[in-house]
C-alpha cells in the first residue's frame, strides 16, 4: 500500500529511485512520483498512473541528467483523492522548501486542514497527506530545524505514517519516521536508503535497519542516527539482507503469477522437509510457545486469502484437535465482543505480515491477555512484534498481487501445526499420525501432476472468459476452496465471481442460473460427494453450464471436468487450490489483463 524510496548519497538520484520503486510496484501503482534535492532547490516530477508512465515524464523534461544525489520516490495506492497528478506524492510546501512522501493514513486530516486553512495555508490536493507536508512546514518556519518541526508536528498527527521528508535548506539529510506503517533503512558505502521493503534494496545494500513505532531516523550520506520521540538516541541492530536479489526475477515465466503457482510444489517439499521427518514433527525455524494445557480456545483472524486459508484450518483441526475454531474476517474483529482471555490462542495469518486490519485485532486480542501465533511469510514485517509465537511461511518473496504460493505455505503450516499439536494433546493414534504424515507427503507429486496438464485448464478459460459471471460451489473442506477461487477469479479477471455452499443454492442464488451463468463444484471424497453431484443436476436443469473439479470424473452432468489425483478429503484443500489458480490466471490471461497488478488492488493492504 504505497512504497516509498530514498536515496542520498554520491549516484545520480532519479536512477536510484527508479530502481527501488521498480521494485516496490506490487505495492501500489495508481501515481508515482519523485523529489530531488537539486542544488537547494527541490524539483518534483510525477505521473498518474503506473511507473512507465513517469519514466516518460522524466525522459521528456531530460530529469536524468540532473545531478541531484539525494531524493525521494513514491508509488501510490489511493486512499484519499483519486488516482491524478495533483494526488500524486511527493507533496511540496507552498514555500517550495518541504517535501514528503508518505504511506498510511492521517485520520484527523480534516481537522489539520481546517486548521491550516484558518491560517490562509492552500491546498492543492485531496489527500490526507498533504495536511502534513503543510504542518511540517509552519512548524519549520518557527524552529528552522526539519529535525525538530517532524517531532513537533507529528504530535498533532493521529493515525498510520511513514514518511519521507527533505527540506531544501538541509541538502545533507532525509529524516524518516514511522508508525503502524513499515520503513527500513538500507546501509551502504557513503550512500544510505530508506524504503517501505526489502525488494527496494535488493542489489543495492547487504545491511539493514528496521525503524520501529515512533523512531525517527535522520539519514546522512555517512551516518544513519535513529532517535526517540524525545530526540534520544537509540541504538539499532543492523541486519544481514538473506534474500537474494534473483527472487524478484520472473525466470522465463510470462507472469510472476504463474512462476509462482509452479513454485507450489517445491515449497510445499521444503515445508514438509523441514517439519516432519521419521513420523516426527520438528519444529525447526517456527518458535511456538503455546500453554496448550489453558488453551479453550482457537480464534484465526486474516483477511482475504489467508482468511481462505484460516477457514481450511478450522475444518481440519476442529476434526483433529476437538477444541473450537473461531474464523473471524479481521476488519471485523475489532468492532465485536470476542470473548478471549488467557484461555484463548490467536492466531494471525498474513502473507505480508503488514495487513492493519489483522494487526490491529492482534492488538487488541493482546489486550485481552490471549496467546498470540502469527503465520506470516515475512518474519521481519510488523505483525510479528505483537506475537509470543512465529511461525514462518517460507514461501519465499510473493510479487504478483494475488495470492498463490503464500496460501500453499499457509496451508501446509496449517496442516503440520494441526498434528503437532493433535499429538501435543494426546488426540490422535501413532497409526493414524502417521497415515496422515504419508498423506501429506504425496502432496508435492500429485500438485506437480495437476501442473502438467495446465494445458487443458488454458483451454477451459478460452470459454470461461465469455462469461460475465460464474458460480463456484462446494461442500466440506474445500468450501474455503471455493472462495478462494471466487475471490482469485474476480481479482485478476474482473469477472463476477461468488462462491457458495453448495446446499445454499436452492434458497437463493438458484435464481441466478440459467445458461449465462456457468456453477464450478469443487469435489472431494466421502459423503458431500452425492449430495454436490445432485446440486450439479439442479444447476444443470436451469441449463447452467456445469465445470467439476476434482477426483475421478464420476457423472455425465459436467460439460468439462479437471480431474485431479485422489487424495483424502481433508488434505484435498492443497490440490483443488492449484486447478482454480490456474483458471483465473489463464482467464485473466485470455482477457489480457494485467495479472500482476491488477486494477485498484496492492500486495500490501497497511491501510484499515
Ligand atoms: O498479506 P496478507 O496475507 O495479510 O493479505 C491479505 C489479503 O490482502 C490478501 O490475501 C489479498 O486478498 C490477496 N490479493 C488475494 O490474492
Amino acid at each position: 500500500m504505497c512504497g516509498i524510496v530514498g536515496y542520498i548519497g554520491n549516484n545520480a538520484v532519479t536512477e536510484e529511485l527508479l530502481n527501488g520503486l521498480k521494485n516496490l510496484e506490487y505495492r501500489g501503482y495508481d501515481s508515482a512520483g519523485i523529489a530531488l534535492n537539486d542544488n537547494q532547490k527541490i524539483v518534483v516530477f510525477k505521473a498518474s498512473g503506473k511507473l512507465t508512465n513517469l519514466n516518460a515524464v522524466l525522459s521528456e523534461k531530460k530529469a536524468q541528467s540532473c545531478s541531484s544525489t539525494v531524493g525521494i520516490g513514491h508509488i501510490r495506492w489511493a486512499t484519499h483523492g483519486k488516482p491524478s497528478i495533483e494526488n500524486a506524492h511527493p507533496h511540496l510546501s507552498n514555500d517550495g522548501n518541504l517535501v514528503l512522501v508518505h504511506n498510511g493514513i492521517i485520520e484527523n486530516y480534516k481537522e489539520l486542514r481546517q486548521q491550516l486553512t484558518n491560517k490562509g495555508v492552500v491546498f492543492h490536493s485531496q489527500t490526507d497527506t498533504e495536511a502534513a507536508v503543510h504542518l511540517f512546514a509552519e512548524e519549520y518556519k518557527k524552529c528552522g530545524s526539519l529535525e525538530q518541526a517532524v517531532r513537533k508536528a507529528l504530535s498533532q498527527i493521529k493515525g498510520a505514517f511513514a514518511f519521507v521528508i527533505m527540506h531544501h535548506a538541509e541538502p545533507d539529510k532525509i529524516i524518516a519516521v514511522r508508525k503502524n506503517a513499515p520503513l527500513i533503512i538500507g546501509c551502504g558505502n557513503n550512500e544510505n536508503y530508506v524504503a517501505s521493503d526489502i525488494p527496494a534494496l535488493l542489489g543495492k545494500v547487504k545491511h539493514i535497519i528496521h525503524l520501529d513505532d515512533d523512531e525517527m531516523a535522520v539519514i546522512k550520506k555517512d551516518n544513519v542516527t535513529v532517535k526517540d520521540v524525545l530526540g534520544n538516541i537509540i541504538q539499532k541492530k543492523i541486519e544481514k539482507i538473506s534474500l537474494q536479489p534473483d527472487v524478484i526475477s520472473k525466470n522465463g515465466y510470462a507472469h510472476f503469477m504463474l512462476k509462482e503457482i509452479c513454485e507450489q510444489p517445491a515449497i510445499l517439499r521444503n515445508v514438509l522437509q523441514k517439519h516432519i521427518q521419521n513420523n516426527e514433527i520438528f519444529l525447526d525455524d517456527a518458535k511456538i510457545v503455546v500453554h496448550w494445557e489453558k488453551v479453550r480456545k482457537v480464534v484465526i483472524v486474516a483477511c482475504g486469502t489467508s482468511l481462505h486459508a484460516a477457514m481450511v484450518a478450522k475444518k481440519v483441526w476442529e476434526e483433529w484437535l476437538k477444541i473450537p475454531v473461531i474464523i473471524e474476517v479481521a476488519s471485523e474483529f475489532i468492532y465485536q465482543n470476542n470473548l478471549i482471555d488467557e484461555n484463548s490462542l490467536v492466531i494471525g495469518v498474513s502473507q505480508s505480515g503488514e495487513t492493519a486490519d489483522t494487526i490491529t485485532a492482534l492488538k487488541q486480542a493482546k489486550i485481552c491477555k490471549a496467546q498470540i501465533m502469527v503465520l506470516t511469510n515475512r518474519i521481519d514485517s510488523s505483525i510479528v512484534r505483537y506475537a509470543d509465537s512465529v511461525v514462518p511461511l517460507n514461501a519465499g518473496v510473493e510479487i504478483s498481487v494475488a495470492a498463490t504460493k503464500s496460501y500453499m505455505a499457509q496451508l501446509a503450516a496449517f496442516y503440520w501445526i494441526g498434528l503437532f499439536m493433535t499429538q501435543k494433546i494426546n488426540k490422535i493414534s501413532c497409526l493414524a499420525f502417521s497415515e496422515k504424515l504419508q498423506t501429506l507427503r504425496e502432496i508435492p507429486e500429485k500438485i506437480e501432476e495437476i501442473l502438467s496438464h495446465r494445458q487443458y485448464i488454458e483451454s477451459l478459460a478460452q470459454k470461461l472468459k465469455t462469461y460475465a459471471a460464474v458460480v463456484f460451489m462446494a461442500r466440506g473442506f474445500n468450501l474455503p476452496t471455493a472462495y478462494e477461487a471466487a475471490l482469485k477469479l474476480k481479482e485478476i479477471s474482473y469477472i463476477n465471481a461468488n462462491a457458495y455452499p453448495a446446499g445454499e443454492l436452492k434458497h437463493g442464488p438458484i435464481a441466478l442460473l440459467d445458461e449465462q451463468m456457468p456453477v464450478i463444484a469443487l469435489f472431494e471424497e466421502g459423503e458431500t460427494k452425492p449430495k454436490l453431484l445432485s446440486n450439479c443436476e439442479e444447476a444443470k436443469a436451469r441449463y447452467a453450464p456445469v465445470i467439476g473439479i476434482g477426483g475421478k470424473r464420476c457423472s455425465d452432468v459436467f460439460d468439462a471436468y479437471i480431474e485431479t489425483p485422489d487424495t483424502d478429503a481433508c488434505f484435498s484443500p492443497l490440490l483443488l487450490c492449484v486447478p482454480i489458480q490456474l483458471l483465473a490466471y489463464y482467464t485473466a490471461k485470455a482477457l489480457h489483463r494485467e495479472i500482476d497488478q491488477p486494477r485498484n488492488l496492492a500486495k500490501s493492504v497497511t491501510v484499515e
